[in-house]
């Protein structure tokens, strides 16, 4: 049987963690056929990778502007898309209507008008889209979702959802292209996109209004001059620069090989600078955000995202009319290394402390219990392992938790993000039917692809 053949466009941090398992443990069955990027030099280092670590060979390498000849001369079945967020869209319609299936990262797209030219592809071209909502796919949230469907609470009501990023990881995004909103459409898009994925599933519910409120009272020049750390404002970028080495955020872009060879390496040609001060003009996106959401079924959600705390993790409490599940996960803090897969691990930071995850489930009138769950300490709670069986594994049954997520699925997710920057802007609420039309007959997310 002839092998799947699979495409990369981006190929910074993240595509490692797909291409290394596809040309390794499932090269059996699928092999990588092209990548494609705005830097010359990540995908040298790419094909560096390729060759010298994972056994494989050298792969075509194409630049952005030479997408469209990708396609054509190397004829994927499937293209996977993994650049900044706001080229998704581009990347995702053009492989649609070229007759490839498409794997994209979270989050589908940024903004409205670029989902709706997603699902209008994917409708004129039959095509298959799948959004790698790696969360769902975590042993232990599934757990969640598994309880939740038993019916140990009764019917859900209300979510509570409060997400903490923290001065290592969540410092991060103020660091690169995810500070501004023409790249990330704002955190509310590019992280939350996986914490209101989360709650839809859980929920097994379609957004309907949103209600938000947000801020940059952290990073950003003025907000270090007002609480008297001007000194930490002082550079534009941390590698290279001597004072800021006593700097807590500071990041050295020579600490590693992968970060020397993807991203100094390729500052020349791409102009993207990957360290740069988390307190400098010019951010464009909050650090704090608050919302509410209000479900097509009538469920609420509280949700609230912080990027500054000293911990990392998320505090869930679901509200059923039987009682209530609250869901802790606190495993520690970690930012995108670009290593590969085996060797991630947890960062050592202190207050970073990882208190584990657990459930416990108070019922109405009894006492409450822990539900066990098992400890898995692998990159994104093992869910990446369990994605990449999904992606590049032989066809299996469909799925009996439903973590499948294709195009209507992401559309949902996204949607809620950017309602939420909407009302922050307009201080009002906004129907999410007034910015993306998401199969209006179905109430249960089920129901959409
Ligand atoms: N699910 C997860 O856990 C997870 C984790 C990390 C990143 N991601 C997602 O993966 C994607 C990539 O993130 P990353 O951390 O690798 O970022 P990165 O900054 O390391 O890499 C982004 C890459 O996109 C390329 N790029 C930018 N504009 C381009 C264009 N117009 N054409 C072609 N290439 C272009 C850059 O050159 C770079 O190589 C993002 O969408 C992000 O949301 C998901």
């Amino acid at each position: 049987m002839s092998k799947k053949r699979h495409a990369f466009v981006g190929t910074g941090g993240r595509a490692l963690s797909f291409i290394e398992p596809l040309v390794t443990t499932y090269g059996d069955q699928n092999e990588l056929v092209g990548i494609c990027d705005l830097s010359p030099a990540r995908m040298a280092y790419y094909n560096e990778l390729l060759v010298r670590d994972l056994g494989y060979h050298a792969v075509p390498a194409y630049t952005a502007d030479r997408f469209d000849d990708m396609l054509r001369e190397q004829k994927p079945d499937e293209v996977f898309v993994c650049t900044k967020d706001s080229m998704h869209h581009d990347y995702i319609v053009r492989a649609l209507h070229a007759g490839c299936d498409v794997i994209t990262e979270k989050p589908m797209t940024t903004d409205a008008a670029k989902c709706r030219a997603i699902l209008d592809a994917q409708k004129a071209t039959g095509r298959r889209v799948r959004v790698a909502f790696n969360y769902r796919w975590a042993p232990f949230r599934s757990k969640v979702k598994e309880l939740i469907e038993s019916g140990v609470v009764g019917k859900i009501h209300s979510v509570n959802l409060e997400y903490l990023l923290d001065t290592n990881h969540g410092a991060d995004y103020f660091r690169r292209w995810h500070a501004h909103i023409e790249n990330s459409g704002t955190l509310l898009v590019h992280k939350s996109t996986h914490h209101f994925d989360l709650v839809n599933w859980w929920l097994d519910a379609i957004p309907q209004q949103v209600f938000a409120y947000g801020d940059l009272v952290f990073y950003g020049k003025q907000n270090a001059v007002n609480r008297g750390d001007e000194k930490l404002t002082r550079y534009a970028r941390y590698t290279g620069s001597p004072e800021a080495k006593d700097d807590p955020f500071c990041l050295d872009l020579t600490e590693s090989e992968s970060f020397r060879k993807l991203y100094l390496a390729g500052e020349a040609d791409s102009g993207y600078l990957r360290d740069q001060n988390v307190f400098r003009d010019g951010i464009t996106v909050p650090d704090q955000m608050s919302l509410n959401v209000r479900y097509r079924t009538g469920q609420v959600l509280t949700y609230s995202l912080v990027c500054y705390s000293p911990r990392e993790g998320m505090r869930v409490t679901f509200n059923g009319d039987r009682g209530r599940i609250e869901y802790h996960e606190f495993i520690g803090t970690h930012m995108n290394r670009a290593v590969s897969p085996k060797n991630w691990k947890i960062e050592e930071k202190p207050g970073a402390e990882a208190e584990g995850e657990w459930i416990r489930v108070f019922p109405h009138f009894k006492s409450s219990y822990v539900v066990e769950m098992p400890e898995i300490r692998a990159a994104h709670g093992g869910a990446d392992v369990i994605l990449n069986e999904h992606f590049y594994g032989p066809p299996a049954p469909p799925d009996a938790l439903g973590r499948t997520a294709g195009h209507e699925q992401g559309a949902a997710s996204i949607a809620i993000g950017i309602a939420a920057v909407q009302s922050i802007s307009s201080n009002l609420p906004v129907n999410i039917s007034d910015l993306v039309t998401i199969n209006p007959d179905a109430m249960k997310l089920s129901q959409l692809v």
